[in-house]
């Protein structure tokens, strides 16, 4: 492919430089556009053919299915390695020695105690609060308890705030479920894993021992590593932008919550298990719901089908599913909704509607399933995702930072009205 590319415009020619990843991504640099054709813009409603940066932290190709993290394949990842080697991994661009594991972990418990008085702001959400708009006032109300600006220059400063965030994000996000909930307020173990202690966090109640299922923990760990890093998806993206004014971390990574959480994104998680239960409650009829969701006179769409990049099975669905039937079978679970959903993938499948259109299960098909069989509530799932996503949220803050990008400031095409002459109040 030419090393450059031509614009037309009005008899006059431009051109720009066009750039190859190490992958053969190609790219048009249109960033002298509106300067050297004065004010012509490109216009990309949800930004489908924009690249709004360069990255070295994950590789996707959404027609082949692959995703990998720093040139890892995610099979790999999910098979060899836990969610925090993981994290050190997409944060800091290498796979930790023995040693710096250990560290990274025993810093991040170092961080494991909230401020107390954060539990007065926990109260004063009311219990019918969704916990997603908790976890990301509790991200936002952070850095009141911790107002020193992070130099983003020194390694130190951001490596404190890195494992900072990552100590106390669980205890927060478990905080809004025990609020939902009428439970004690939790406080981390420091002799477990993230992923053990997570659990207990959620689940620990002080009348009773809790046991920690090490299937169980298994699972969620590979589900959370799943998630870790999506490059420029809708709450990074955000998270990149609210950085790129200068917003420190924890301030960036409360929008990319709020981002999150929406039923196209994040949120499809819960969206699916909402579904597959209405499914469920009329009878099970799978193919009247095919039928809503081709209809384009209905606004029901198939939840957990469909990406904005994997036009090809997303590879997280193919782990997540083999990952539901494992532990299934290890905790000897039986759950008909599994059964549904099954039958809904393979009827959509076949469907000529939803092949022309390469609409696949996304990440979200089956990972509502293994938290309903891990006993968390639904309500819950997007905060799971958003744990999950932490590390990769981080790595793309740190990595913008770093790379001194300028602030995130898109263009529009105004289509509003021209000119017009005030009309005094009473003459309207
Ligand atoms: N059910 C029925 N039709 C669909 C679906 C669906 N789930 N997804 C897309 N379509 C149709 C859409 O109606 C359109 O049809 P037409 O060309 O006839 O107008 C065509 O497929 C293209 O859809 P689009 O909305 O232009 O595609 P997009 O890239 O803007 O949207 C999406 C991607 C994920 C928002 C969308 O597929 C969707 O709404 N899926 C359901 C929600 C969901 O599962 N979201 C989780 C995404 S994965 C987790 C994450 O990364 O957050």
């Amino acid at each position: 492919m030419s090393d450059k590319a031509i614009l037309e415009l009005d008899g006059k020619k431009f051109e720009f430089p066009v750039f190859k990843g190490p992958e053969n991504e190609t790219a048009i640099d249109i960033s002298t556009l509106r300067g050297s054709t004065n004010g012509v813009i490109t216009l990309d409603p949800g930004f489908k053919n924009t690249g709004s940066c360069e990255s070295k932290i994950t590789f996707l190709d959404g027609e082949k299915g692959i995703l990998r993290h720093r040139g890892y394949a995610i099979e790999e990842l999910t098979k060899k390695a836990s969610f925090l080697e993981v994290a050190f991994l997409v944060i800091f661009g290498e796979l930790p020695t023995k040693a710096e594991l250990k560290k990274f972990e025993d810093d991040i418990k170092s961080h494991s105690l909230v401020n107390e008085e954060m539990k007065d702001i926990v109260v004063g959400f009311p219990k019918s609060a969704h916990p997603m708009g908790m976890l990301s006032s509790f991200t936002s109300a952070l850095t009141s308890f911790n107002p020193g600006v992070v130099d983003i220059n020194s390694k130190e400063d951001m490596y404190n705030a890195i494992v900072k965030i990552l100590g106390k994000f669980p205890v927060l996000a478990t905080w809004a479920h025990r609020r939902n909930h009428g439970l004690p307020l939790n406080y981390a173990d420091n002799s477990l894993g993230y992923i053990e202690n997570l659990m207990q966090l959620m689940f620990k109640i002080p009348t009773e021992d809790y046991k920690i299922n090490p299937i169980a923990v298994k699972a969620l760990d590979e589900l959370l590593i799943l998630h870790e890093d999506h490059e420029q998806n809708c709450s990074t993206s955000t998270v990149r932008i609210v950085g790129s004014s200068g917003a420190g971390l924890f301030a960036s990574l409360a929008a990319g919550v709020s981002a999150l959480w929406g039923p196209l994104h994040g949120g499809a998680n819960q969206a699916v298990i909402e579904m597959l239960e209405a499914i469920q409650k009329d009878g099970g009829d799978v193919a009247k719901y095919i039928a809503k969701a081709k209809d384009k006179n209905d606004p029901f769409r198939l939840m957990g089908f469909g990406h904005r990049v994997y036009k090809n099975f997303d590879p997280r669905a193919r782990i997540i599913k083999n990952a539901a039937d494992e532990l299934f079978e290890d905790l000897n679970l039986n759950d008909p909704i599994l059964d549904i959903a099954k039958h809904l993938e393979e009827v959509a499948l076949k469907d000529e509607y939803f092949a022309e259109r390469k609409l696949y299960p996304n990440v979200d098909f089956y990972s509502g399933i293994i938290y309903r069989a891990l006993g968390i509530p639904v309500s819950m799932f997007t905060v799971m995702f958003a744990i999950g996503r932490l590390p990769g949220w981080i790595a793309q803050w740190k990595e913008m930072r770093e790379n001194g990008e300028p602030i995130g400031r898109p263009r529009q095409l105004y289509t509003g009205e021209t000119l017009r002459s005030f009309l005094p109040f009473e003459k309207r």
